[in-house]
């Protein structure tokens, strides 16, 4: 890392609490001599900040930032991408790449405020997380220098003992109790879990894999239902109650996790080139997806569900890729937001045995018509105008047939 730093220099570090980014700080304060400012930012990881807050201290940072940003991760990533319904190769509903962009705009918000000239994060070389931090990093402050020690040639440390003897030694609080040997990121969103058995392919999940859903064998056998509502394309209230993002995403956290909706076991294609295997849980995120799809097919004409089925695609990716603050991200946004205009009303979901089921529909834009689609008596669809179409729509095929015909194909 020949960043140069020197005494004077302020760095502002990603701090998640665990082992890594705690020896970050002591490690950067050795190697430098300069102040680390911790940025611990809450997505709804559900842990107590306070113990968190005092290990940073003891770690040695020069000032430890706690900061809400739940809702404002919900309103200003989550919901746009539920809206275009980004799930990554069909089974990732990206809750993990969702929250880099916001903490990274957290890190140089921080880094503006107290004049500091590098962030830092605990990423490694050959995960996505990086090339998140460090694209958006770059998007919105383009001179701020980028450190990440775990990828760096000058990052000693070959094991997880070797870092807990170091932390030890500096007086920096260790895991007491063993721990869970998986990779863990949390937010309201989902969770992301790898690493240990699950770096096999062939090996099912251990129960100890699951966080926030319940093994199928564990749920209710009765469904739950549960009717969500949405005002422009955002989810508002659950059964007529009115709810924050935030209430929202719990109470489907934890009734979707009850009722084991959620879970997938993805070996996805990395950005950096590999492939790896992960779990996901995001069961409150699966229904709103699966009710929000449901909605846009009532209220959305084909010609636009179809195109928008198609740039969903290219949305996920560019989620994924972490080019969030991208011209492209924001444009195909804009497209989007465009037709969530009328994407108003009421989906009614039947929960049971690891499934979220979409069983009714409603909406003052529906554009479902009972008099054109009705088989009984009401039937007002002009059945001869069917024939005419038919005629013109197989036109082209017919002159094709013509030709092949006389040529004798
Ligand atoms: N593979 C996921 C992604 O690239 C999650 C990465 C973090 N996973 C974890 N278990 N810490 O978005």
């Amino acid at each position: 890392m020949s960043e140069g730093l020197t005494r004077s220099d302020r760095i502002v570090l990603a701090y998640s609490g665990g082992l890594d980014t705690s020896v970050i700080i002591k490690w950067l304060e050795e190697l430098y001599g300069c102040s680390i400012i911790a940025v611990l930012a809450d997505l709804g990881q559900g842990e107590d900040m306070k113990p968190l807050e005092e290990k940073a201290k003891a770690a040695g940072a020069s000032k430890v930032i706690v900061k809400d940003l739940r809702e404002e991760f919900l309103k200003g990533f989550c919901f746009p991408a539920l809206a275009a319904h980004a799930v990554y190769e069909g089974k990732y509903l990206l809750a993990t790449a969702l929250g880099r962009p916001l903490i990274a705009r957290e890190l140089v918000k921080v880094a503006e405020k107290e004049g500091a000239n590098a962030i830092a994060h605990g990423a490694t070389g050959k995960g996505n997380d990086q090339v998140r931090f460090d694209c958006s990093i770059m998007a919105l402050s383009p001179e701020m220098k980028i450190i990440a020690p775990l990828r760096s040639e000058e990052w000693g440390f070959k094991s997880r003992e070797e870092e807990i003897e170091y932390a030890r030694r500096h007086n920096i609080p260790v895991p007491v109790t063993k721990e869970r040997p998986y990779s863990l990121d949390k937010n309201l969103w989902g969770i992301s879990i790898e690493c240990g058995i699950l770096e096999d392919p062939w090996k099912e999940p251990p129960d100890d894999t699951y966080f926030m859903v319940r093994r199928i064998e564990d749920t209710p056998d009765k469904p739950d239902y549960v009717v969500i509502g949405f005002e422009k394309g955002v989810p508002v209230n659950i059964n007529g109650e009115t709810l924050s993002p935030v209430g929202i995403l719990e109470r489907l956290n934890d009734l979707g996790g009850i009722h084991g909706i959620g879970r997938s076991d993805l070996v996805e294609n990395r950005l950096v080139g590999i492939k790896s295997r992960e779990i996901y849980e995001a069961p409150g995120a699966t229904v709103l997806w699966l009710a929000h799809r449901e909605l846009e097919a009532l209220v959305l004409d084909r010609e636009s569900l179809h195109f928008k089925e198609a740039m969903s695609l290219k949305y996920t990716e560019m989620i994924y890729y972490g080019l969030w603050f991208s011209k492209l991200r924001e444009a195909l946004d804009a497209f989007v937001q465009s037709l969530q205009v009328r994407v108003s009303g009421e989906v009614r979901m039947k929960l049971y045995k690891g499934q979220a089921i979409p069983v009714g529909r409603r909406s003052p834009y529906s554009l479902y018509d009972l008099s054109l689609a009705t088989y009984s008596a009401e039937d007002a669809f002009d059945h001869k105008s069917g024939e005419h179409f038919c005629r013109l729509w197989g036109l082209p095929l017919k002159v094709g047939a013509r030709v092949r015909y006389r040529r004798q194909e």
